[in-house]
């Protein structure tokens, strides 16, 4: 395998904020070693190794694989589009964009470790002609007006104060018609949520708001909103189910994906405290298409 993946062109956009997040995502990061380890444990030689084969560990949000796919279909990916994946983690729903749907995709990343990981995986499944990652923020898109056909972004915005910007940045690489297409967490009826969340170990890393909210800022930016699909119980689900298989991780002191035992233990509290977030309503995960006017 190559080390290809290029130094970032700029950070520009980077908040205080936004410091924060990227540590916390570059101490929990997959790594190529992890990956590679559990391809082996799996008895997937690497050379072999496919987008499908990783997607156990590289989809970085609620729903896995399934949720994905869900949100690919409902903004109509094909092989004829052009994706940015926004805050893109490992690569997984890039990757997948372009392997099940045959979409042409970037995607861009904050935290290094993850834009690293996120290139060096998609070299090994063969995928990097038709998927390429920047490291960047969110804030600042380094694309030009109107490129994409799709911008996706599963799991980022409730980690970033600076909404206005961040969705008129979605906004304007967008092509006139275009379809922004969000799996977001969002704020919750039942009050505060309870620490940790899976993106945030202290209130000052976390910018949840209600979905009500968001999409007021939708109306002065040419988006017009779609139908909301709620996911809180399968997000609640997933969690739970999370939490089961961490425990058994550590009643059996192994992890499934190469990583420490003290990750494991920080992954168990945080699944158990998400799951509690979603039963209490404190938190709400959802997806929604928003369509771009056309000119
Ligand atoms: C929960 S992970 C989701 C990763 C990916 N979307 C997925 O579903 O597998 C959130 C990701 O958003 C990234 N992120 C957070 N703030 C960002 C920003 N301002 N610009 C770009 N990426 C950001 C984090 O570094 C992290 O990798």
């Amino acid at each position: 395998m190559t080390d290809d993946a290029k130094p970032s062109e700029s950070m520009a956009g980077v908040t205080s904020q936004g410091q924060k997040v990227a540590a916390h995502w570059a101490r929990l990061s997959l790594t190529v070693d992890g990956a590679t380890r559990s391809l082996r444990s799996q008895g997937i030689a690497l050379e072999q190794a496919t987008a499908e084969d990783l997607h156990a560990l590289d989809m970085i949000h609620m729903g896995g694989l399934q949720a994905t796919d869900a949100l690919a279909e409902m903004a109509g990916i094909s092989g004829s589009t052009t994706v940015l994946d926004v805050g893109s983690g490992v690569g997984g729903p890039a990757r997948r964009f372009a392997d099940k749907y045959g979409a042409t995709v970037w995607g861009i990343e904050l935290a290094e470790p993850s834009y690293q990981t996120s290139v060096r995986l998609t070299a090994l499944v063969g995928l990097q002609d038709r998927v390429q990652f920047k490291h960047g923020s969110a804030l600042v898109l380094p694309f030009g007006d109107e490129e994409f056909d799709v911008v996706t972004m599963a799991h980022v915005a409730m980690q970033i104060a600076e909404k206005d910007q961040l969705f008129s940045e979605c906004g304007r690489v967008l092509k006139p018609g275009g379809m922004l297409a969000l799996h977001e967490i969002f704020a919750g009826m039942g009050g505060p949520p309870h620490f940790p969340l899976a993106w945030a170990t202290e209130p000052a890393m976390s910018s949840l708001e209600t979905f009500a909210a968001c999409t007021t800022r939708f109306a002065h930016m040419e988006l017009q909103v779609g139908p909301f699909m709620d996911r809180s119980e399968e997000g609640r689900q997933f969690h739970e189910a999370n939490s089961q298989a961490r425990r058994q991780d550590l009643a059996q002191q192994r992890s499934t994906d190469g990583r420490s035992v003290e990750v494991t233990q920080a992954r168990l509290r945080v699944a158990e405290s998400m799951a509690r977030n979603l039963r209490e309503g404190r938190l709400q995960v959802g997806m929604v298409v928003c369509h771009k006017r056309p000119k």
